[in-house]
């Protein structure tokens, strides 16, 4: 790295010699790029401009920072403030509050229902409503930027005495008026997660209504659907009228095909996807990983699927150890030994490679990590999700361009969340970038040692704030919460 001295520089930095992939999808080009304050100044040949720092970066790539579409950050983006496992990545916009689960508005009591405990602790529940939450994430000094999402669970817990039945017309009246408060702190959408215990009861009586609320602010309705093994397309029929009469676009939640004899079936649901989406506006995310992560559901195990054990509340000690293991040294049944770790995480890995592949060529498509940054074993999406798409899926197996790869990780999602100056190398966006070397980009997470930093992810700025560097996070977070409006 150059310093040049000359006095009131017009730039802070800047990257030259490097190739700029836009976000758009279109051919890579080889440009200079000059951040100024929290902006991209200028784009092109800056050879002889005044900067304070110059990198030079010939031989790598410049893309717009990642967006991660799915996050469980919500707790990690104020208490974990540096984000290790994002930044790592080059992600520097995660988007919280998915699968129903969000910590406002939320004042809990001391035991927390599932899935909501994967967020954090009972303590980390004291938002009343999106307006402290959100005050709370804009001083707490984020490392990555963060969109919320408001959980339809949450709500439910927040407004029901039992979550048990579908919500009442009353019940329902209060969820609309939190959905608007939410909405006009600055919430993206409504996310649900009708596949877990606390969502289940509701159907779409219950929450079209929110859709609606949330349609009228411009947000969009993200679900964790009901089915996604056998009954994936009904599933698909259920949120597609949700978001159709509630008049808000849709995001199906990291779409998959669960089970060996649902394999193959992404054909039906990509169909299905396709011709919806002629009259709707839905898109979906995914990660590119076989297996699934959440709680563990001794009811989600057979003894055919493996189960990797993430956490585990009476028996800390299995994490990070397979179930099949456990229940063989613990003489019992692999569903006797789920009980007996429970509460606790677990990888599920009942998706098929074939599936993936063609999930993630969808051009709706955008990547979402899903991980749990509060578990003791993560799952290795929640450091090389990003890395992983450029490595695997567009170099190694070459389903699409890196062009596009990028362009699924930062311009899509940007249009989705409607981030109007991000997710693209235009003049005058936020410099929110990341700098890679693409003959070494690769994630080093794994199901055995998840908690591994990715390769080749050289530099990454956040509103023009270096933010790592040479596998180092810096010591300064320079992210935002952003509000939708
Ligand atoms: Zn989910
Ligand atoms: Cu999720």
């Amino acid at each position: 790295m150059a310093t040049l001295t000359n006095s009131s520089p017009p730039y802070d930095t800047l990257l030259t010699g490097g190739d700029l992939i836009d976000g758009t999808g279109h051919r890579a080009y080889k440009a200079d790029l000059a951040i100024k304050g929290e902006r991209i100044a200028a784009i092109g040949d800056l050879k002889n401009v005044r900067v304070r720092e110059a990198i030079d970066i010939t031989g790598q790539c410049v893309a717009p920072g990642f967006i991660d579409t799915h996050t469980h950050d919500d707790q990690a983006c104020m208490s974990v403030v540096h984000m290790e496992p994002k930044v790592s990545q080059g992600v520097t916009t995660v988007v919280v509050g998915n699968c129903g689960v969000s910590l406002a508005p939320l004042d809990l009591p001391a035991t927390l229902p599932e899935p909501i405990n994967l967020l954090g602790s009972r303590f980390d529940f004291r938002y009343k409503n999106f307006r402290s939450y959100f005050d709370a994430v804009a001083s707490s000094n984020p490392s990555t930027n963060v969109v919320a999402l408001i959980g339809h669970s949450s709500l439910r817990v927040a407004a029901m005495q039992d979550v048990d039945r579908v919500a009442q017309p009353g019940e329902i009246d209060t969820m609309v008026q939190m959905v608007d408060e939410a909405m006009k702190a600055g919430a993206s959408g409504l996310s649900s997660g009708v596949f877990y215990p606390i969502g289940s009861a509701a159907d779409n009586s219950e929450i079209i209504p929110l859709v609606q609320k949330t349609a009228e602010h411009g947000g969009i309705y993200a679900s964790h659907m009901r089915n996604e093994h056998d009954d994936v397309i009904d599933a698909m029929d259920e949120v597609f009228e949700a978001a159709r009469r509630g008049g808000s676009p849709l995001l199906i939640s990291h779409h998959k095909c669960a089970g060996a004899r649902n394999w193959g079936r992404s054909r039906e649901t990509l169909e299905l996807l396709d011709s919806v989406r002629k009259s709707q506006d839905v898109s979906v995310d995914m990660y590119p990983y076989d297996a699934a992560s959440s709680v563990l559901d001794p009811e989600l195990i057979d003894e055919a699927t493996p189960v990797l054990i993430t956490w585990s509340t009476p028996h800390p000690e299995v994490s990070g150890r397979y179930l099949s293991e456990i229940a063989q040294e613990w003489d019992c049944s692999n569903s006797d030994a789920a009980r007996k770790v429970c509460p606790a995480g677990a990888c599920y890995f009942f998706m098929s490679e074939d599936d993936i592949e063609r999930i993630i060529q969808h051009p709706s498509a955008m990547i979402g990590s899903d991980g749990l940054p509060m578990d003791q074993h993560p799952h290795p999406r929640l450091w090389g999700t990003f890395p992983r798409v450029i490595r695997k899926y567009a170099l190694e197996r070459g389903l699409f361009s890196i062009e596009e790869a990028i362009r699924k990780m930062t311009s899509l999602p940007a249009h989705r969340f409607d981030l109007h100056d991000r997710g693209t190398l235009r003049q005058g966006n936020y410099a929110d970038l990341v700098v890679f070397d693409p003959a070494t980009i690769a994630d080093r997470a794994t199901y055995e040692n998840p908690k591994q930093t990715a390769a080749g992810v050289n530099f990454v700025f956040v509103n023009g704030g270096l933010s790592w560097e040479n596998n180092t996070r810096t010591s300064t977070n320079y992210g935002l919460l952003l509000r939708h409006e």
